[in-house]
């Protein structure tokens, strides 16, 4: 079986998590490839709601393996937090059983979280993101793998520790990392997750000769991506396909299906310009009904209408072969549906995104607009996503403005919707026949 990437087309939190839970099924290894515990996955089973940053949504599925990649940035004190949560819920501790760490991918230390806290023009999530992925990049970070080696050398500390001090006094933050903290927090590292840190990549490529299907999960969304995003608002990785396989340590042959998840509206949390924003009572609607905070901060997101634009571009970028629209019953009740199909930019007509964020702050939306359809208690919803599922009908089950609604996204962004999601519970999703 090959390998299935599921990623975010727009701003992030399109509801991966619900989607990698749900798809997981069939998979016997979810991977994530990029990003750290900036993300934040929700996954609702029945009355329980579980919250993840670093652990792939993939847990919830007990013959799940689970891979933090060769590309990720890590804080082991999260992951440790997570961890602990699981296992006072279940019972199991999965480190080195069927949760495995990259020994290729990043730590974040207390620097790094330091380093970010600075942070008033991009509106990051604070988790040492950034700071870590630069270090990275300069070539002086610090991985799972080299702890072991670092353990106990002198000239290493004593160098790391006065470089870092050097960082934070030149960016006049007053946290200071001392040579004992960080000797601790190492040996802490070392004795927390040895057992779970390997070749993670080799593992992959494993199980993919083997015939397991491997799910490569995604973080954050196209708009973020460092390269391809709406830079410099946008995190330090690569979110994009090109990178997943990369990300994972496998080849980019192994990749069939890429999904592309897309709410039926569109948000985003920090700073930047987002051209369909709506900050009236339609915004807040989505806000409102979609319970629109972020996982991982709580901030608000900013809500506004379906951009195509922006999921042309993201479409480009990924080349999906199928997407996953979500939170379409968020939209009930609305009388008007609108599309952002171009913007306008100083006067002309634009259909692409354009690459400075001081043009995309000037576009103002071009919109179509449809008939919308009545709002429905989540348990209809819900009930309609079990009768489609069972019956085999699909999205015809759902009202007419509906159905016409997603056809038109279908044919505006040129790819077809392989589900909807109707509701925050796992089950309410309709598979598209
Ligand atoms: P960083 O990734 O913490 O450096 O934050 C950079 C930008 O990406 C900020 O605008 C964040 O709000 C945004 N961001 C990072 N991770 C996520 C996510 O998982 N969902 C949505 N936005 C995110
Ligand atoms: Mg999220």
């Amino acid at each position: 079986m090959p390998a299935t990437v599921i990623l975010g087309a727009q701003w992030g939190d399109e509801g991966k998590g619900k989607l990698v839970d749900r798809m997981a099924e069939q998979a016997t290894w979810v991977a994530r490839f990029q990003g750290g515990n900036n993300a934040g996955h929700t996954v609702v089973l029945g009355e329980q709601v579980l919250k993840f940053h670093l652990l792939p949504s993939g847990i919830t599925r007990k013959e799940c393996h689970l891979v933090l990649g060769d590309g990720m940035v890590i804080d082991p004190w999260v992951l440790d937090k997570e961890l602990t949560d699981w296992q006072a819920s279940t019972g199991e501790d999965p480190r080195g059983d069927r949760l495995f760490i990259s020994e290729r991918s990043h730590i974040i230390l207390p620097y790094h979280r330091y380093m970010d806290s600075l942070d008033t023009k991009i509106g990051t999530t604070g988790r040492g993101i950034g700071p870590t992925y630069a270090d990275k990049i300069n070539r002086i970070g610090l991985r799972f793998g080299d702890v072991a080696e670092v353990l106990g050398d002198d000239v290493w500390l004593t160098t790391t520790v006065d470089r870092m001090n050097a960082s934070l006094d030149a960016a006049g933050s007053s946290d200071r990392v001392s040579m004992e903290s960080m000797a601790n927090d190492l040996q802490w590292i070392h004795e927390t997750y040895t057992s779970s840190i390997g070749n993670t990549g080799l593992m992959l490529d494993n199980a993919l000769k083997l015939g397991e299907h491997v799910i490569l999960e995604g973080a954050q969304g196209c708009l973020l991506d460092i390269d391809q995003g709406t830079y410099p608002f946008v995190t330090s990785s690569v979110t994009s396909r090109g990178n997943a396989s990369h990300g994972a340590g496998i080849h980019p042959g192994h990749v069939e299906d890429v999904v592309g998840i897309t709410k039926a509206y569109i948000t985003r949390v920090g700073h930047g310009a987002m051209p369909t924003e709506l900050n009236d009572e339609v915004g807040e609607h989505m806000g409102t009904i979609g319970h629109e905070f972020g996982t991982t901060t709580g901030r608000p997101r900013r809500c506004g209408w379906f951009d195509a634009v922006v999921m042309r571009h993201a479409q480009r970028i990924n080349g999906f072969t199928g997407l996953a629209l979500t939170k379409l019953d968020v939209l009930g009740g609305l009388d008007e549906l609108k599309i952002c199909v171009a913007y306008e930019l100083d006067g002309k007509e634009i259909t692409e995104l354009p690459s400075t964020a001081s043009a995309i702050a000037r576009c103002k939306p071009i919109y179509i607009s449809m008939p919308g359809f009545p709002e429905l208690p989540l348990s209809e919803w819900l009930a309609m996503a079990l009768y489609a599922n069972e019956s085999r009908k699909g999205i015809s089950v759902l009202p007419t403005a509906a159905q016409h609604y997603i056809a038109k996204l279908e044919a505006i962004v040129g790819v077809p919707c392989t589900s909807v999601g109707v509701g925050p519970d796992r089950d309410a999703t309709i598979d598209c026949v």
